[in-house]
C-alpha cells in the first residue's frame, strides 16, 4: 500500500520549519510565508563506512592534521575581475551560487564568462530556463560574443527548466568543465512540492545539480534573484548549501557593478570584482579609483577623497556632504548612501564635543559616489574633512586624499595598509595624503611614494586647522 507522503512547513523568510499550516510565522512574525514541502516517509540512512553492510553504524576513519594536502586545481574563467572574487578561478566540482537583484547584469556575466571559458578550451554548458535560445543568441550577437570558432564549439547553449533533463543530459556527456544554471528559481523537479521558486524546489533542485557537480567534478555556477517579497526563495535557501556566494550589486542608474563575495571556502571575502555596465556588455575595470573619480569637480565644498582598501585592492572614492538648514520641528535628517549612518552621528557628535563644529540643527546628506559602499572606519577622517568643508563652505585641496579612523576623543587612528594606499594615491596623482601620525617604530614608519607628501595627523583639531 502506498504510503500517505509525510509534509512539512517552512517558512521563505526565516527557513523556520513546522508542522502545521499556519497565516504567521512565529518565529519571524512575517505573513503568508509557509509553504509545504514533502518529506521522505522513512529517514535515509546514510551510504558507506564499514559496518555499513550490515546495517550498523560504520567506524570513522580519522587521520593526522600534517598529511598530504594539495591546494585544489583551478578553472581560469578568462575574467580577471571573477577570478579575483573566486580566489584566482572556479575549482572543479564546486558550487557557486551567484546572487543579484533582477536586471542587474548576472546573465551578462556568466554569458560573458562561458564564452570566455570555452574561447579558453574548456567544455561549457549554459542552461536558461528564463529565456528562450533566440534571446540569448540575440544577446551574444549584441556584445560580438558569437564570431569565434572555438567559442562556438566548445559552449552548448539549452533552455530548460527540468532538472531531470538537465542531469540525464549531463551523465551522458561527462567532459564538461563548467555548467551554469541561470536561474535556480526557475528550475523544477518532478516529485516534489511547489513550483518552480518555491523553497522546496529550489532546494531540491539545486542539492540534485549540486550532488551532479561533486559527483561528475565539473564547476555549477548557480544563478539566483534576490527577492524582497517571500513568493520566491531568496539565494539566501541556498547559501550554506554551496561552496562560495557572490552578489552583484549595483545601482541601476549606475553603470558601476560590483562583484563581492559573501561567502568562500576557496579564497578571502574580502574581495571585490568591478564592472561597467556598457552597450556592450560588462567590461572589467582593472583600475576604479580612476573611474570613481572621473566626474569629480574641484573646488566644491563638501567634497573630499578617501583613499580606501577592498580586500587587497585600493580603491580611492569621492565622498560629498551636503548641509541644509533642518526642515521641521523633529529632529534634524541623516542621510546616507554607501556608509553606516551610525558611524556618521559619531563623526558629527565627535565634531561638535572637540572641535565645537555645531551640526546638530542641520539636515545632512552624505553620499559615497559611483554607489559602493564603504565598511571601514578608515574612511572617518575623509568623511570629517568632507562635513568641516560644507561647514565652512571652503573647499578641500583636490589633490589631498584622506584616510585615517577618528575615536571618541577626537584622536585620529591608525588604519592598515598604509603603503598600499599611499602608492594608489601617488599613482593617480595625487600630491598630499593626511594621515594618522605614525606611532610604532620608526623603521615601520610609512614611506611616502614619489611626489607625495605625507601631513600625519593625531587629533581632529589638527584637522580643523
Ligand atoms: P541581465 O544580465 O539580463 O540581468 P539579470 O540576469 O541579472 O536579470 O541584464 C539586464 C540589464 O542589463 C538590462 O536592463 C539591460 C542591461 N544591459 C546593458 O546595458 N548592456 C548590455 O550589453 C546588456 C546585455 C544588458
Ligand atoms: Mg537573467
Amino acid at each position: 500500500m502506498a504510503r500517505k507522503p509525510i509534509t512539512r512547513f517552512v517558512c521563505t523568510q526565516c527557513q523556520a520549519v513546522f508542522p502545521k499550516w499556519n497565516g504567521r510565522c512565529d518565529v519571524c512574525g512575517e505573513w503568508n510565508t509557509l509553504e509545504e514541502e514533502t518529506i521522505s516517509a522513512t529517514p535515509n540512512r546514510p551510504q558507506g563506512g564499514a559496518g555499513a553492510a550490515a546495517g550498523r553504524p560504520g567506524r570513522l576513519i580519522t587521520t593526522r592534521l600534517d598529511g598530504k594536502a594539495t591546494p585544489p586545481a583551478r578553472i581560469e574563467t578568462g575574467m580577471a575581475e571573477l577570478n579575483r572574487v573566486l580566489g584566482s578561478g572556479l575549482v572543479p566540482g564546486s558550487v557557486v551560487l551567484v546572487g543579484g537583484d533582477p536586471g542587474i547584469g548576472k546573465s551578462t556575466l556568466m554569458l560573458q564568462t562561458t564564452c570566455a571559458l570555452a574561447r579558453s578550451g574548456h567544455d561549457v554548458l549554459y542552461v536558461s530556463g528564463e529565456e528562450a535560445i533566440d534571446q540569448i543568441r540575440l544577446r551574444a550577437r549584441r556584445l560580438e560574443l558569437d564570431g569565434d570558432p572555438k567559442t562556438l564549439e566548445r559552449l552548448e547553449l539549452a533552455a530548460s527548466i527540468n532538472v531531470a533533463d538537465i542531469a540525464a543530459s549531463l551523465e551522458e556527456v561527462k567532459s564538461r568543465k563548467v555548467v551554469v544554471i541561470d536561474s535556480i528559481q526557475t528550475m523544477w523537479l518532478e516529485g516534489v512540492s511547489g513550483a518552480p521558486g518555491s523553497v522546496s524546489q529550489v532546494r531540491s533542485c539545486a542539492f540534485e545539480l549540486i550532488r551532479l557537480a561533486k559527483t561528475q567534478g565539473f564547476a555549477l555556477v548557480l544563478i539566483g534573484h534576490v527577492t524582497k517579497e517571500g513568493a520566491l526563495a531568496g539565494p539566501r535557501v541556498l547559501e550554506h548549501m554551496v561552496d562560495a556566494v557572490l552578489y552583484f550589486e549595483g545601482d541601476r542608474g549606475h553603470q558601476f557593478r560590483i562583484l563581492r563575495a559573501a561567502k568562500n571556502r576557496f579564497g578571502a571575502t574580502d574581495e571585490i570584482g568591478v564592472f561597467a555596465m556598457t552597450d556592450a556588455g560588462l567590461r572589467e575595470v582593472p583600475n576604479p579609483s580612476a573611474l570613481f573619480l572621473a566626474e569629480r569637480r574641484g573646488n566644491i565644498a563638501g567634497s573630499a577623497v578617501f583613499a580606501g582598501l577592498e580586500g587587497t585592492r585600493p580603491v580611492l572614492l569621492e565622498i560629498q556632504v551636503l548641509l541644509s538648514a533642518k526642515s521641521g520641528d523633529g529632529a534634524a535628517r541623516r542621510a546616507v548612501l554607501g556608509w553606516d549612518s551610525a558611524r556618521l552621528n559619531m563623526i558629527l557628535a565627535v565634531l561638535e564635543a572637540r572641535c565645537g563644529l555645531k551640526l546638530a540643527s542641520m539636515d545632512v546628506h552624505l553620499n559615497v559616489t559611483g554607489g559602493l559602499r564603504i565598511n571601514e572606519p578608515a574612511a572617518d577622517l575623509a568623511v570629517a574633512a568632507a562635513l568641516i568643508s560644507a561647514a565652512t563652505g571652503q573647499p578641500t585641496d583636490p589633490n589631498t586624499a584622506y584616510f585615517g579612523e577618528i575615536g571618541l576623543s577626537g584622536e585620529i587612528r591608525q588604519v592598515p595598509q598604509t603603503g598600499l594606499r599611499l602608492k594608489e594615491m601617488a599613482k593617480l596623482g595625487f600630491r598630499t595624503a593626511l594621515l594618522p601620525r605614525h606611532v610604532g617604530s620608526a623603521s615601520a614608519r610609512p614611506k611616502a611614494p614619489a611626489g607625495l607628501q605625507l601631513e600625519e595627523l593625531g587629533h581632529l583639531a589638527d584637522l580643523m586647522k
